[in-house]
Parts: C-alpha cells; sequence; structure tokens
C-alpha cells in the first residue's frame, strides 16, 4: 500500500518506491487511530510507515539498523510534518526506542523481517548469490561479515550453522567444501561462494539455487536474526498497551514458527492440565487475531512473488503483566539429531572457538 492508496490521507511525496508485502492487513490489523503511536521496526523502504502515516492522524516511529534505509526513509520523515520518526537500531530494543522517545507505551507494533529488496538488490551489500559481490550480508554497518564466518568458523561449527538456519540437508559436505577451498584462497566473493555450494549440492530444473540454503543459514547467522526476534517479541509484549496489537509478517519457516509459539504460550488460558492440576499458568498477555496465518492473495503473488512465502501473525495484548521468559529457538528441523545446542554464536566463532 502507499500513500493515498487506498483514498485515505495522503502523505506528500507520491508512492513509494517499494510494495510491502501484506501491507494492507497489517496496517488493518493494526487498527491504526488518529492520536495513536505505531512503531514499524522494520523500516526498510517504508512501505508500512507511509501506509500508517496515511490512514490516520497518528505518530510513527520508524525503526531499521541498515542506515541506508534511514537515509532513503529522510525525505518521508520530513514530509510527514513532525510524525514521523526514524531510529537506527535493532529492534530487539524497540521498547528501548520508544522510553528514548519519550514514550512508555505505544498502540500498536508491526514487524516485516528479513531482507528488504533494497538489500537483496545492491550487488556491493553481498545478499545475493545471483550478482557477484563481497560475501557480507550484514543488514548494519558493523560486526562481522559472512566472509569472517566462512574464514573463521570450524568445519563443524559451519555444517551446524548451515544445517540448522538454512536447514540444508547437504550441511556438512558444503561445510567440508568450504574448509578445503579456504586453504587455496579465502571466500569473499558471493559467486565463489555460490559455484561452491553447487559443486557440491545437486538441483534439478526447476529447483531453487543450490546455494539458497546455504546464504539464507550465513545472513541468518551474521545478524543474529532468530534471537534478534526473539528480542522483538517480548520487548514488543513490554511496550504494548492494553488493546495496542503486534503485527509480524515474517519469510521462513524458523521464523514463523518462533512467533507462532511465542503467541500460542502466551495467549494460553485456563489453568493447568489433567496430569499436573496444581500447576496455574500465568494470565494470558496476549489474545491472538489470527488462528491461522494470513498469506497473500494470488493478486499479490503475481505482482510481488516475494510474497509467496509470506506469512502473517497478529495478536492484541491483555492488561496482564508482561513476562520474564525470553522464547526459545523453534525446534530444528527434522534428521540429524542436532539441537540448538549445537548451534555456535557469532561471538564464539570471532573468538575462534
Ligand atoms: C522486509 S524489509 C521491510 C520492508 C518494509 N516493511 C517496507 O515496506 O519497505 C526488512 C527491514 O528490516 C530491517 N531489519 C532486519 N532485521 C532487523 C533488526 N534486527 N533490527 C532492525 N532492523 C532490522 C532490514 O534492514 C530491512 O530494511
Amino acid at each position: 500500500m502507499t500513500a493515498g492508496g487506498d483514498g485515505t490521507r495522503a502523505v506528500a511525496g507520491g508512492p513509494g518506491p517499494h510494495i510491502p508485502v501484506l501491507g494492507r492487513p497489517a496496517v488493518e490489523l493494526l487498527n491504526v487511530r488518529d492520536g495513536g503511536l505505531y512503531i514499524d521496526a522494520t523500516f526498510g523502504a517504508g512501505g508500512y510507515s507511509r501506509a500508517l502515516l496515511a490512514a490516520a492522524d497518528c505518530r510513527v516511529i520508524g525503526i531499521d539498523r541498515d542506515p541506508h534505509a534511514l537515509v532513503l526513509g529522510a525525505e518521508l520523515a520530513a514530509q510527514s510534518q513532525g510524525r514521523l520518526e526514524l531510529v537506527e537500531e535493532r529492534f530487539s530494543q524497540l521498547d528501548a526506542v520508544a522510553r528514548a522517545a519519550g514514550f512508555a507505551q505505544v498502540d500498536g507494533v508491526v514487524l516485516d523481517i528479513g531482507v528488504s529488496s533494497m538489500q537483496l538488490d545492491s550487488a556491493e551489500r553481498g545478499f545475493s548469490f545471483r550478482l557477484g559481490g563481497p560475501l557480507d550480508m550484514r543488514m548494519g554497518g558493523a560486526g562481522a561479515s559472512a566472509a569472517d564466518v566462512v574464514a573463521k568458523a570450524s568445519e563443524r561449527d559451519l555444517a551446524n550453522i548451515i544445517f540448522l538456519l538454512g536447514e540444508e540437508r547437504h550441511s556438512r559436505a558444503v561445510a567440508r567444501a568450504i574448509v578445503k577451498a579456504r586453504t587455496q584462497a579465502p571466500i569473499t566473493n558471493t559467486r565463489a561462494l555460490a559455484d561452491l555450494v553447487a559443486s557440491v549440492v545437486r538441483s534439478r530444473p526447476g529447483d531453487i539455487h543450490p546455494a539458497t540454503r546455504t546464504f539464507q543459514a550465513l545472513r541468518i547467522f551474521v545478524n543474529e536474526e532468530l534471537a534478534e526476534l526473539a528480542g522483538a517479541l517480548t520487548a514488543a509484549e513490554r511496550v504494548l498497551k492494553p488493546g495496542g496489537r503486534l503485527v509480524v509478517v515474517s519469510f521462513h519457516s524458523l521464523e514463523d514458527r518462533m512467533v507462532k509459539t511465542f503467541l500460542a504460550g502466551r495467549s494460553a488460558t485456563g489453568g493447568g492440565s489433567r496430569h499436573s492440576p496444581e500447576v496455574k499458568r500465568a494470565a494470558p498477555t496476549f489474545a491472538l487475531l489470527t488462528k491461522r496465518p494470513m498469506v497473500a492473495d494470488a493478486d499479490e503473488i503475481a505482482r510481488n512473488p516475494r510474497a509467496r512465502s509470506a506469512k502473517l501473525r497478529a495478536a492484541e495484548r491483555t492488561a496482564a503483566p508482561a513476562r520474564n521468559d525470553t522464547p526459545s529457538h523453534p525446534s530444528p528441523a527434522s534428521g540429524g539429531g542436532l539441537g540448538w545446542g549445537s548451534l555456535p554464536s557469532l561471538a564464539d566463532v570471532m573468538r575462534g572457538r
């Protein structure tokens, strides 16, 4: 959805450069109201923020860890007459961002997780195996790059990262090939890694590119995406006011499973089970608005193929106090007998454990 595309309040500047996936249901589920304050925790190309600003006379805090996204968003912020504030930060800190802006509570939080098409289409960011570029993949400017991880991780850690975060069945063969190749020359280019993976992972015509899962795994690992999502869900629980809404759009099953498990746990009602009736559940902190995830319809997928894998889940905050526990990782893909305990941290790998 773009500004005024609905016939609602227009924001100057015309249509945005990006069609956000599931933008219309996401904004509708946020129940945007005049005077409300909303956090767009994945500002990207600003599509959701633009739609929020157009839907009501509300305020929006747009967060992104990618400084390039915020530079491009400056024009929209300038045109918003003070209604849009942009903040460069990780979304796991979204409650702290709201507090720093002077707000203890907000009316809605929306997350549209993953990589933006602007990031994917910029060869120099190193996210795409189709474009030759440095093997970078960092959404923010700082920290270890994918090339650093590929250079430093042990064969076993590489195999575990690629298996758990990429759900790649041939993870051991890919890790072996990486370790062998890097003794000859450092792997610093996206094409070099993609070709190497393709030499050990067979694919048939019509399959996804054989490097897809390895690139996904490295991107999630480098950006610590699952820990970020877990942090964002609990931060949203802390900062949403009673009746405030949380909307999450995710693009792969690891993320969607984490959101689903978090919301199922936080919305469960009733006492203990038949087997342990004495165990009392804490009061639910969320009420589900989507029993099943919403997905894009055929029209949206035809316009934007990236929408094919999108799943939207939404919930409304109750008045119960936020809990202290952080959601755990979703169950790993079956097979291989590996648990999340086998996944090294980024700090472990960079320390050369
Ligand atoms: C799919 S795009 C969002 C697109 C946006 N909804 C739009 O309409 O243009 C995801 C954005 O989230 C940002 N992002 C991903 N993980 C993040 C994190 N942990 N903290 C802050 N921003 C993050 C990425 O840099 C990217 O710009």
